[in-house]
C-alpha cells in the first residue's frame, strides 16, 4: 500500500472483529484517577469521553474487576450496580455522539497495597514476589506491599470475577471488552517466569504461566461474542530496573498468541516497546514477528504519530492504531490528525486525580 492510501486508510471505517470503526484511531486506555472512593464514574467521566467520541473506538480506563483487583485510589471499578449505572452514563454519551468505547478489565495483582484491599489483606499474586514502586493510595503514594502468593482454589473466583466484570460491562452498555493483560498486572504477572515460580498447573512450564489468562479469555466468552473481544499484550515490558521480565519473550509470547488464536478475537493489542516509554526492542524480541503469529487485527500503540502510523498501516504491520497521551489534551485528536493541525501536549501533572481541569477543559478546535 502506498503511503497515500494508508493515509487515506487510517481515516476510513474499519470492522475489528464485530466492532464497526468510524477510522482506525484508537483512543488508548488511559487511567485518569477521577473516580470516587467506591469506584464511581458519573457525568464528569461521560463529557470527558463524549469529547473523544470521533475515535474510532475508545477503549476506557482499566476497571477493576473486584476490590481486589483495585490497586490505586480513585480507579473505577465495574463489580456493583451503582457502578454499572455510572458507566452507562458513560456509554449512553459516547453513543450519543457515534462513538464505540469497550471496557478494559482489570485486576493488578501485586500491583497494590494492603489500604486498597479488602479487610486491608495483602494483595494477591502468583508468587509472594513484592514489585518494586509506587502506588497511589488515600494517603498518597506509598511503596507497593509484599503481595501473598494465591492458593490454586482462589484461582476460580478470579476468573468467576472477570466474567462478572464482562456481564456488567455488557448491563452498562459497552461494545465490547478487553481483557488487559499487559503492563506487568496480574495476567501479565502469571505469564512471565519473574514473577511467578508456582508449582501448580499455572507456573512453571509456559503453557502453565499462560493458562490464566486464556481461562479468562475462554470464560468471558461465554457473554460476549469473541467479535466484541480484544486482548492488550506488553510483552517488551521491562522491570524497573530495565531488566527483561521474562527469560524467553519470543517463546513465551509466540505460545501464547498461537493459543489466542482459537478463540477469533476482535483484535490484539500490543504496547510496542517499555509502555510509554522506548520503541526499541531489547536484544531477540522483534514484535513484528509475533504480530504475524496472530491471525485476527490487530492494533499497535506505544510512541506512534501519524507519519508511523501511515508507514506501519503501509506496510500492513498494523490494522488500526491506538494513541493514548496524544488523547489526553486533543479530544478531537482524529481531526486534528487529518487536517495536520499541531497537537497540544499535556502536563503530566493532569494525566491523574483531581476533577475537571485537565480532564474536560481542553478546547476542541474552532469549527
Ligand atoms: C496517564 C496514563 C494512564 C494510563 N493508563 C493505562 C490503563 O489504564 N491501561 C493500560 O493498559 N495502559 C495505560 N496507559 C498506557 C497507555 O495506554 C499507552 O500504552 C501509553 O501511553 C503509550 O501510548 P502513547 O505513546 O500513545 O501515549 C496509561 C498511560 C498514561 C500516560
Amino acid at each position: 500500500m502506498t503511503d497515500n492510501k494508508a493515509r487515506t486508510d487510517l481515516f476510513s471505517p474499519a470492522r475489528l472483529g464485530a466492532l464497526d470503526l468510524s477510522n482506525r484511531i484508537v483512543m488508548a486506555p488511559l487511567t485518569r484517577s477521577r473516580a470516587t472512593d467506591d469506584g464511581l464514574v458519573g457525568d464528569l467521566q461521560a463529557t470527558y469521553y463524549a469529547q473523544r467520541a470521533s475515535a474510532g473506538l475508545i477503549i476506557a480506563e482499566a476497571t477493576n474487576i473486584s476490590m481486589q483487583g483495585r490497586g490505586y485510589a480513585l480507579t473505577p471499578g465495574i463489580w456493583t450496580d451503582e457502578q454499572v449505572a455510572g458507566w452507562k452514563k458513560v456509554t449512553d454519551a459516547v453513543h450519543a455522539e457515534g462513538g464505540k468505547i469497550v471496557s478494559q478489565l482489570w485486576h493488578v495483582g501485586r500491583y497494590s497495597h494492603n489500604d486498597l484491599q479488602p479487610n486491608g489483606q495483602a494483595p494477591v499474586a502468583p508468587s509472594a514476589i513484592k514489585a518494586e514502586g509506587d502506588t497511589y493510595t488515600n494517603d498518597g503514594m506509598v511503596p507497593v506491599a509484599m503481595p501473598r502468593a494465591l492458593e490454586t482454589d482462589e484461582i476460580p473466583g478470579i476468573v468467576a470475577d472477570y466474567v462478572r466484570a464482562a456481564e456488567n460491562a455488557k448491563r452498562a452498555g459497552f461494545d465490547g471488552i478487553e481483557v488487559h493483560s499487559a503492563n506487568c498486572y496480574l495476567l501479565d504477572q502469571f505469564i512471565r517466569d519473574s514473577t511467578n515460580k508456582r508449582t501448580d498447573r499455572y507456573g512453571g512450564s509456559i503453557e502453565n504461566r499462560t493458562r490464566l489468562t486464556q481461562e479468562v479469555v475462554e470464560a468471558v466468552l461465554g457473554v460476549w461474542d469473541a467479535g466484541s473481544v480484544g486482548i492488550r499484550l506488553s510483552p517488551a515490558s521491562t522491570s524497573a530496573g530495565n531488566t527483561p521480565l521474562d527469560s524467553d519473550v519470543m517463546a513465551t509470547y509466540g505460545h501464547l498468541i498461537r493459543q489466542l488464536n482459537r478463540f477469533n478475537l476482535a483484535y490484539l493489542h500490543t504496547v510496542e516497546g517499555v509502555t510509554g516509554g522506548a520503541r526499541q526492542m531489547p536484544e531477540g524480541i522483534d514484535l513484528d514477528v509475533l504480530r504475524a503469529e496472530f491471525k485476527g487485527a490487530y492494533i499497535g500503540n506505544n510512541g506512534y504519530d501519524l507519519d508511523l502510523a501511515i508507514a506501519r498501516r503501509a506496510e500492513s504491520k498494523i490494522n488500526a492504531v491506538a494513541f493514548g497521551r496524544p488523547f489526553i489534551a486533543n479530544p478531537d485528536l482524529v481531526e486534528r490528525l487529518r487536517n495536520g493541525v499541531p497537537l497540544t501536549d499535556a502536563p503530566r501533572e493532569t494525566y491523574y486525580g483531581g476533577g475537571e481541569a485537565g480532564l474536560t477543559d481542553w478546547p476542541k478546535l474552532a469549527a
